[in-house]
């Protein structure tokens, strides 16, 4: 199948990028997001792969991109859960400047930490990644898991178009800033509608998922598979099996998963996401007539090893700040501040700006807060308003440490976090990174309309 995200083949393939240089052509292209036999699908993408060329690369491995802009517009490349020099860290108008159409830029940093990572647009995000502007890095275990496959399996949802075009029309249409963001109608994974992977009985997965959306939060259904939970935004847990098959990825979450096939040959195992009023399939596994690779399921899996990841947090003397998180439909919010000012409702959203972190649409000219480096920060949320958000911290992970008033232990290490409507929840993380952090809702469409502040360790 055409435009088909390339699925890597056995664990331990390694790529050339530790030598060589890879460049990132960010241009228009097509791709048959409809299906193979369907018209094509106008798209902004990198390499001309939806989903992007999948980068793959070892941990330790120095790591040189260069970013070739030939899309209208100016753009920029953020690594999503990479901890890296703050000047590579791809924010527009925070890290660097935007890139210009027709302009280069080359990103170079190490690779420290092992796992499932992503890159994407960080210049108008909102439509930029709308159109495609994404890929999957993968940066390989020196011990990778006991897995017979290892596969990206990337959900998006698309809003296209009676004619299957994406629709630009609605880009920025303050309905979805001030709701739930711009919700798709069309689902892929890898680019594709509905794919189908060949699989053997006995077979265990590694399936990388990864969710692109603008938006939408995926509740995934691996059926009957029992998946286990090796790793969370990238960080190993200890595995655990979901005996429910339930999985849900917020935008811009991370959850690899080993599943073993165990189905009989000649049958077929769907993925499906559940809707509040229905239930679709969004891929399935169906299983070839070769004999089993090996009879029932494998053992329980053993724990990846934890990446070096700055600790331990000490609470007793961290840095704590509150964040109001407010706005939206239905959040009662009266006014903000927006470029030094105080503003009511309607001239807010005439700026397109209707949310608001401590009282403050967008970006603050001063950060949430500045910290010395190798201090331990609490933020407490407290998200007062309507509506889930999935908050994102750049060049670090977090715990989430309270919920609601509680001590929360053993949270996963994470870098997006889904916050419910009304709940307060407090992250705590060591400031290890010098420079501008971002942080900011994955919902892109609420961080457009004003859910986004940054933290300065120095
Ligand atoms: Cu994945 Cu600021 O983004
Ligand atoms: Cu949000």
């Amino acid at each position: 199948m055409a435009a088909s995200l390339p699925v890597p083949a056995l664990a331990r393939t390694r790529s050339a990028l530790a030598s060589q240089a890879l460049v990132l052509r960010a241009a228009k292209g097509r791709a048959k997001l409809l299906g193979p036999d369907r018209p094509e699908t106008e798209v902004w993408s990198f390499n001309d792969a939806i989903g992007g060329p999948l980068l793959r690369a070892r941990q330790g491995d120095e790591f040189r991109i260069s970013l070739d802009n030939q899309l209208p517009q100016a753009t920029s490349i953020h690594w999503h859960g990479i901890r890296l020099p703050n000047a590579m860290d791809g924010v527009s108008n925070l890290t660097q400047s935007p890139v210009p159409a027709r302009g280069t830029f080359e990103y170079r940093f190490k690779l420290r930490d092992a796992g499932t990572y992503w890159y994407h647009s960080h210049n108008r995000s909102w439509e930029q990644m709308a159109r495609g502007l994404y890929g999957m890095l993968v940066v390989e275990e020196p011990g990778p898991p006991v897995a017979d496959r290892d596969i990206a399996f990337i959900v998006d949802d698309w809003r296209l178009d009676n004619t299957g075009q994406i629709d630009a029309k609605s880009f920025g249409a303050l309905p979805d800033l001030a709701h739930a963001g711009r919700l798709g109608n069309w689902l892929t994974v890898n680019g594709q509608p509905g794919p189908t992977f060949k699989v053997r009985t006995g077979e265990r997965l590694r399936l990388r998922v990864l969710n692109a959306a603008n938006a939408r939060i995926f509740r995934l259904v691996f059926a009957d598979l029992k998946p286990w939970v090796i790793a969370l935004d990238g960080q190993p847990i200890v595995p655990r099996q979901v005996k429910s098959g339930r999985i849900t990825v917020a935008p811009g979450q991370r959850v690899d998963v080993l599943v073993d096939m165990t189905g009989e040959a000649g049958t077929t195992t769907p993925v499906k996401v559940v809707f509040p009023r229905q239930v679709i399939d969004i891929a399935k596994f169906t299983y070839g007539p070769k004999a089993p690779l090996r009879r029932g399921s494998r053992a329980a899996p053993e724990s990846l090893a934890a990446n070096d990841l700055p600790g331990p947090l000490s609470l007793k003397d961290a840095v704590k700040v509150p964040l109001r998180m407010e706005g939206g439909a239905m959040g009662g919010m009266r006014g903000a501040m927006m470029d030094g000012r105080l503003h009511d409702m309607r001239d807010l959203m005439s700026a397109g700006k209707v949310w608001a972190f401590n009282g403050v649409a967008g970006l603050p000219q001063k950060p949430l807060l500045t910290v010395d480096r190798g201090r331990t920060v609490r933020i407490d949320l407290d998200n007062a308003n309507r509506w889930p958000h999935a908050m994102h911290l750049h060049g670090h992970h977090f715990k989430v440490v309270r919920r609601n008033g509680k001590d929360v232990e053993g949270s996963p290490w994470r870098d997006t976090e889904l916050v419910q409507p009304g709940e307060r929840l407090s992250l705590a993380f060591v400031a290890s990174e010098p420079g501008k952090w971002l942080f900011h809702c994955h919902m892109l469409e609420h961080q457009a309309g004003g859910m986004g502040t940054w933290v300065v360790v120095s």
